[in-house]
């Protein structure tokens, strides 16, 4: 972790204001306000989502919707508040029609994230839904067998789950599995998951560790 704490969260905050102008791809057309993402500089967790929905657009803050609200039951059952955690998405900004991000727009804002990432410095990072796991851990395996585990990533760990919509349309099973990937997370802060012993599983689906010069963690 580089710089104290007042300085991160000093950077985090000038990050925020300088995505609020952001006209870097199209998304900025049709925006009501860039999502940034909300939460402390502390979080020893950190969730990526894929983009803003309709809520999120309008409030300016993410899962804020039915999905956060589930978001946030989980993490109350592992003793976890919103407040006490980071929240992101791949892009800050609302995708027309909620479409997945397209390459270009991705690439215009990864930056974002990826400074999120190095400031908030968090033990385990937890993709939600198929597009934002597939992209961080940079493989074509869908969310359904990438999830149930802990990978190590760039010098921490990452825990794929459910997109929390996937939740709300479909069945009791997903709630469960959604359950049991976030009981990963808390056993990854509770020091339960050695992050030197990688399971051979994980080795397939992460990225070598990189030189923090080399980063580029998603394409
Ligand atoms: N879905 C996401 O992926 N992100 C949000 O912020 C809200 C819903």
């Amino acid at each position: 972790m580089t710089g104290s704490r007042d300085a991160r969260a000093g950077e985090l905050s000038q990050l925020a204001d300088a995505a609020a102008v952001c006209t870097a791809c199209e998304l900025a057309d049709n925006r009501t306000n860039v999502v940034f993402g909300s939460g402390t500089v502390d979080a020893e967790v950190m969730f990526v989502g894929e983009g803003p929905g309709q809520r999120e657009d309008e409030q300016g803050l993410p899962f804020v919707g039915p999905s956060g609200k589930l978001l946030e039951q989980l993490l109350g059952e592992i003793g976890l508040t919103r407040a006490g955690v980071y929240i992101g998405n791949v892009v800050k900004c609302r995708p027309p029609g909620n479409r997945d991000p397209r390459p270009d727009e991705i690439d215009a804002c990864k930056g974002y994230l990826r400074t999120q990432l190095r400031l908030v410095d968090p033990k385990v990072v937890v993709t939600l839904g198929n597009f934002a796991s597939k992209l961080l851990l940079r493989t074509g395996t869908g969310i359904t067998r990438l999830r149930g585990q802990a990978y190590p990533w760039w010098g921490r760990h990452l825990v794929p789950t459910f997109h929390p919509a996937a939740a709300l349309r479909g069945s009791a099973r997903v709630l469960e599995e959604l359950r049991y990937d976030f009981s990963l997370v808390k056993a990854v802060i509770d020091g339960e998951i050695d992050s030197e012993v990688p399971d051979e599983a994980a080795v397939v689906a992460a990225p070598p560790v990189p030189e923090p010069e080399q980063l580029d963690m998603f394409g």
